[in-house]
């Protein structure tokens, strides 16, 4: 991460906008919006418009080695009193099954860059202990490639490896593939086999690097398309595995970035990715609290996180420019909400409580890339277990769901589904000077023909009257999450202060249906 990188990117009207408010608004222990009347809304379902497939692995994940995320959230070693599966902890995993992982990157971030995969093979008591320069401490490397690998296998999810530009070689990243994917007779191919692992393992996706821009090896984007380019020609296919190669993209608006990589390199890479994190503010160095937080730094997060739209469409449009067919993904391969660290909690490990808000959070973006599927083919949530935006946070033996997961099981009915474009038609959330729209949603149907539909009412203090039009409707079920505060979350004490029931809120009369959405709540619908 390259935190001055990201800052002298950051787009000088979102920094004015951001201050306008923190200006104006209210002190964060302010009560919410006294305006507690539901507000009129409509939603035109254009099912008659059927739009791109939903790639499955929009819903995808990252596992870094940092902090707890790697050892203790998903492997604790098979001498462990943890109950685990080879080392690998069976609540964790059981829990992540439940969201039908479509594809997780690996091992980074950053320390993609700093490592070296023959580490990570081999008896456990003879790998090597090196320091973990991105993030602190010593890694055992006891989770390696085979572990990693076994990992996607009990989850069913593709592998996403992220190769090593910034201290590694075009040689050592071709052969950590032929290791990894060659049936044929060779000696790193049998070296494998003599590691306890017959057949080759499938290796969908490989990027070249990652963040190559920042603590990838600050690159200008004219090096890095030469760089790209030889790194990729020695990414090999072996044995009927075919990789997609992805090139490092940009963060945020850094759209010369986009432009450079497209125009020197977009013929030798499959995918091309993005990286935005969102923050309550635009400071890095004073982020906000993950749970100390009033309707102003909602109102706040929500605007910072909606700018996702227009990244992707900004980047999408250069990207249509060089490659009008679409054959390149945009894969917006880190993304979520990054808060101040909790205090009395180690700086590096970026462990963080998840609340309501990121449920939103998770919610708007998750639509929004729904919405792009014509071009956004990947997004991998910042990270799986214990970092950043987590779909679950442990404390040794003990495991929390946080609001995040709800949402990614709620929404996996997209995954692979065919978007169906809505409208909707709501007054904007308005605090002080600034605004988001109140309602924000996607649709698609499956192969067996139900429509789903994920609403998000943003306003925290009024519930939304919405009359729908355009679907042929015989029946409707669905779950809502929400929950009493902005700031609810789950804890090791209290696991289910934010979970998802079932929604009673709609009207079916004839074909007409009418909805009432709770303020601050996700609600997905199945209509039949
Ligand atoms: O997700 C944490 C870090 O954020 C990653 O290592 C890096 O790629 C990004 O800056």
């Amino acid at each position: 991460m390259s935190i001055g990188t990201r800052k002298s990117h950051n787009n000088i009207l979102s920094v004015l906008a951001l201050a306008v408010i923190l200006i104006c608004s209210l002190p964060t222990s302010a009560p919410l919006a006294q305006n507690t009347q539901p507000y009129q809304a409509t939603l035109v379902v254009h099912a008659d418009r059927p739009g791109a497939t939903i790639n499955r692995n929009i819903y995808g994940h990252f596992a870094e080695h940092l902090g707890r995320l790697i050892y203790e959230g998903l492997w604790v070693g098979e001498n462990s009193t943890i109950p685990n599966t080879r080392g690998l902890r069976n609540d964790v995993v059981a829990a992540l099954k439940e969201l039908r992982v479509p594809v997780l990157r690996w091992p980074g971030g950053c320390f993609a860059d700093e490592y070296h995969w023959r580490d990570g093979i081999g008896p456990r008591d003879k790998r090597p202990r090196r320091p973990n320069a991105s993030w602190g401490g010593v890694d055992t490397n006891a989770f390696g490639t085979h572990e990693f690998m076994e990992l996607c296998e009990m989850l069913g999810a593709d592998a996403y490896i992220n190769g090593n530009v910034g201290s590694g070689t075009p040689q050592e990243q071709m052969e950590w593939i032929e290791y990894m994917t060659s049936d044929s007779d060779s000696t790193l191919a049998n070296l494998r086999r003599q590691n306890g692992r017959d057949k080759p393992w499938k290796v969908p996706f490989f990027a070249v690097g990652n963040e190559t821009w920042g603590c990838g090896g600050h690159m200008r984007p004219e090096f890095y398309a030469d760089v790209y380019r030889q790194y990729a020609t020695f990414v090999k296919n072996h044995s009927g595995n075919r990789i997609q190669k992805v090139a490092v993209g940009s963060h945020d608006d850094n759209y010369n970035w986009t432009e450079v990589l497209m125009a020197q390199a977009a013929r030798h890479m499959d995918g091309l990715s993005l990286h935005y994190y969102t923050l309550p503010t635009s400071n890095w160095d004073k982020k906000g609290s993950a749970t100390q937080f009033g309707e102003k730094e909602w109102h706040a997060t929500l605007i910072r996180t909606l700018r996702m739209d227009e990244f992707i469409q900004k980047h999408s449009a250069i990207m249509d420019k060089h490659d009008p067919q679409k054959r390149v993904g945009l894969l917006v391969d880190e993304w979520g909400t990054w808060y101040d660290a909790e205090p009395g909690r180690d700086m590096g490990a970026l462990y963080q409580q998840s609340t309501l808000r990121d449920a939103m959070v998770a919610a708007v973006n998750l639509n929004i890339f729904n919405r792009y599927a014509d071009r956004v083919r990947m997004a991998n949530i910042a990270q799986m277990v214990n970092v950043l935006q987590a779909m679950v946070l442990t404390d040794k033996e003990k495991m929390v769901l946080t609001p995040t997961y709800h949402v990614f099981r709620m929404y996996k009915v997209h995954q692979g589904a065919t978007l169906i474009p809505v409208d909707l038609n709501a007054p904007e959330y308005k605090l002080d000077q600034a605004s988001v729209p109140s309602l924000h949603a996607s649709a698609s149907r499956d192969a067996e023909g139900r429509l789903h539909l994920s609403i998000v009412n943003l306003d925290p203090a009024r519930a939304a009257e919405i009359t729908t039009t355009g679907a042929s409707i015989k029946s409707v079920s669905g779950e809502i999450l929400t929950a009493p505060a902005i700031n609810a979350m789950n804890t090791f004490d209290q696991r289910d202060v934010v979970k998802p029931v079932r929604f009673s809120g709609y009207k079916l009369q004839g074909s007409q249906l009418s909805l009432s959405i709770p303020a601050k709540s996700v609600v997905v619908l199945e209509i039949k």
